[in-house]
Parts: structure tokens; sequence; C-alpha cells
């Protein structure tokens, strides 16, 4: 974990706290908060009152509680904040924050808030595992909510079990951790390329750029700052995203970006030729059999992994066959940190599909994702490539 306090100096907190008796826990919290130098403004529901006292809170975090609705403190508040952070948050309140209800500040603040928003449930074991708080918590995670534990443990209630809040240390550690990834850059690659014979006409490939936009929007829910660039695809993003036609364009588009980049994943399907020459008219059916001189493309993906300082990079093996033999070949021949092989070829998965299922190597390791959509494993994805970034 990283242990440096800077991160969170200067970072304007919005604590709300929710009621539940893990709230007494967010007293130590604000301390440890402001001994991070971090500025933390307090925002309770009324319920929370009940387990807590405002002028506690007031006290520690040395400004005013809010806890009742008014015209524009909403507003305010959910501008001022670098981050929302609800803890302990309720089955309740995590349930209100899933369908948008705006019925008290902290709820309403949430839906008119930009900052990112990191929730630390806190519960009872059965109603954490209840289907529908799962349910919850997975159409929270989709919209790029952070959810911080729970702990597992022994309860107020008696029971032992996941549902604790994280301990006030963790919590310090997983927004340290939160605020060092909104540091780090990830460069992707996505969709096909397109080589061109002539003005009209072009080599190319079934690629729809799906799971490269999956993965996209999957670092950046989880924080990293993100550039995708893109081949012709029919897809919009709302990362940063940059569009070329060609590996050479392709090729030119991740050298500009590459400095300070601290991932690179290549997921497009760069077309590996082109044509010598391309016609700078429309060529004409005039022979019988018709010769297409074609030469290499650069390689992106291994000239990113032999920069003198190359990020963590990770590359696709689209195969249809000899997958793991292929992929674990050009795991060493590409010099890459982590390589996912996909089947191509097969009805319903990989190439111009909604799902996919990738077979992860690294050097001394690797880990299969099962079939799934392209957005829930580009979120498998993502946790297995900051897992390996970080060990
Ligand atoms: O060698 P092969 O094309 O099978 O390697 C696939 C991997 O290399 C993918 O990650 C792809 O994005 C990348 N690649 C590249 N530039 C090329 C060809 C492939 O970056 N010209």
């Amino acid at each position: 974990m990283i242990k440096s306090d800077s991160l969170l100096k200067n970072k304007q907190i919005l604590l709300g706290i929710t009621g539940g008796i893990a709230a007494y826990k967010s007293a130590d919290l604000v301390r440890r908060l402001i001994e991070q130098q971090a500025q933390v403004q307090v925002v309770m529901t009324e319920m929370a009152t009940k387990f807590i006292t405002p002028l506690t809170l007031e006290a520690l975090s040395g400004k005013s509680v809010y806890v009742v609705q008014d015209a524009m403190a909403h507003i305010e508040l959910a501008r001022w904040a670098d981050m929302v952070l609800i803890a302990p948050a309720t089955a309740n309140f995590l349930a209100n924050l899933t369908y948008g209800h705006a019925h008290d500040l902290l709820s309403t603040l949430c839906l008119a808030t930009a900052a990112p928003i990191c929730v630390a449930p806190a519960m009872n074991q059965q109603m954490w595992h209840a289907a529908i708080t799962q349910e919850n918590c997975q159409k929270l995670q989709q919209r790029g909510i952070t959810i911080f534990g729970p702990a597992i443990g022994s309860q107020a209630c008696g029971d032992v079990g996941a549902g604790r809040m994280l301990e006030v240390v963790d919590l310090i550690d997983s927004l340290q951790l939160f605020f060092h990834k909104t540091t780090q850059k990830v460069l992707i690659t996505a969709g096909p390329t397109r080589e061109h014979i002539d003005p009209v006409r072009f080599i190319s490939n079934r690629s729809s750029g799906k799971m490269g936009y999956a993965i996209a929007e999957a670092a950046s829910a989880a924080g990293y700052e993100v550039t995708l660039i893109s081949g012709p695809v029919c897809l919009s993003s709302s990362t940063a995203t940059i569009s070329v036609n060609s590996a050479q364009d392709m090729y030119e588009a991740v050298m500009a970006q590459i400095k300070n980049t601290d991932i690179f994943i290549s997921t497009a399907a760069v077309a590996d030729y082109r044509p010598v020459k391309q016609a700078e008219q429309k060529l004409k059916k005039t022979a019988v059999t018709l010769q297409l001189n074609l030469e290499p493309t650069p390689d992106i993906l291994a000239s990113v992994s032999n920069l003198e300082n190359p990020p963590f990079t990770v590359g696709f093996a689209a195969e249809t066959n000899n997958l793991v033999e292929y992929a674990k070949k050009k795991l060493v021949a590409k010099k890459l940190d982590m390589i996912a092989a996909n089947q191509v070829g097969i009805e319903g998965l990989g190439f111009d599909s909604e799902d996919n299922a990738l077979s992860l190597f690294w050097q001394d390791g690797g880990l299969e994702l099962a079939r799934a959509n392209k957005k829930i494993l580009a979120k498998q994805l993502i946790d297995v490539i900051i897992e390996r970034f970080n060990s």
C-alpha cells in the first residue's frame, strides 16, 4: 500500500455519514483524514445523527455539519467536493443511490456532484449478501462508483461474516490508492485499421472495437486517466479518444502519447500488412488478375515494449487455432508484461460480438476469464492488470 500522505493533501473530501452503528468510526476517519491534510466537510442523514452527534463531527472537522436539505446547500457542496465518500453506507442508502432518489441532502448532492463517489458499505452480513444489495452494488460499480470493502469479521449484531465497514486505516489506504490512480495514465488502442489500396478500397478486418472500448470505460471507472486511440468503428466513448485510420496513423498517435504512460493495452486488431503503394486514383478493372504487393506495417506493441522505459505492456492475441501456444510465444517475442488471448472464428465470441473469453498469461502465471459480456470481462481484466501492475 502507498504510505505517502501527499495524495490526500488539500483534497476536498465530502464525507457522507448514514445511519448505521459503524458511524462511530466516522469520527476517527475525520481525524485521520485531517491528519493527512485533507479538508473534510461532513454531511449526515437524519438517521446518522441518532448514532453520533453532529457536534462531535463539527469539533473534529472544524466545519459546520449539514443534515437538513435547503435551497442551495446541495449544489454548493456538490461543487466543492473533489470526492464524495459515504462511510458508513447502509443498505438503504446504497439502494437510494442506485435508484437516484433525492429525498435528503446527502442523496441529493450525490445526484448533483460531478466528483467521483466512493462508498464504504456497513451492514449485517445477511443484508450484504441479499441478492438486491449485490445487484445494487453491481449497478453502482457499472456507473463508476467505487466500493471500498466491506470487511469480513464479527458484527455488532453478533453475526460473523462480510458487511463490516473497512477499518479506518484501510479506508485511508483505499483513498490514497484511488487518488494515486487518478495520476496514472492508461493508453489503449482499439478497433481495426484500414490499409488503403486506392482512395475507395482498403484491407481491414472484422474487429468492432467493442473489447477495447469496454476496457477504456473500465479503466476510466477504476479512476485512471485514459486515452483511447481508435481505428474506424461505429462506437462512441466518454473517454478521450483519438481517431485514426491506418496502422501508420495508429503508430504515430501511440508514439505521440506514450510519454508518461503507466499502462499500455494494445487491443487493436492492427493490419499486419499494407499495400506497398497506394494508388492516387481509383484502380480500373483492366487486367484479368491483379497482383497486390504488401509490406509489413510497424508493430506498434513491440515498438512500445522496446522503448527504453516501457510502460506496463499488455498485448492481445486473437487466434483461430493453437491459442495458448501462439499467445505464450507472443508474450516472450514482444517482451510483454501480459497477454490476453482470445479464440476467434467461433460464432458469438471474439470479433464483432458481444461476448468474449480470455486466457491471460504472464511470465510465471496466468488466469482464465470465462465467457462473459465484453463489459464484464473488461472490468475483470482491468482488475487483474491493476493487481499485476502494482505487484
Ligand atoms: O503479432 P500479432 O498481430 O498477432 O500480435 C497481436 C498484438 O500485437 C495485439 O496486441 C495487437 O494490438 C498488436 N499489434 C500491433 N501492431 C501491429 C500488429 C499487432 O500493435 N502491427
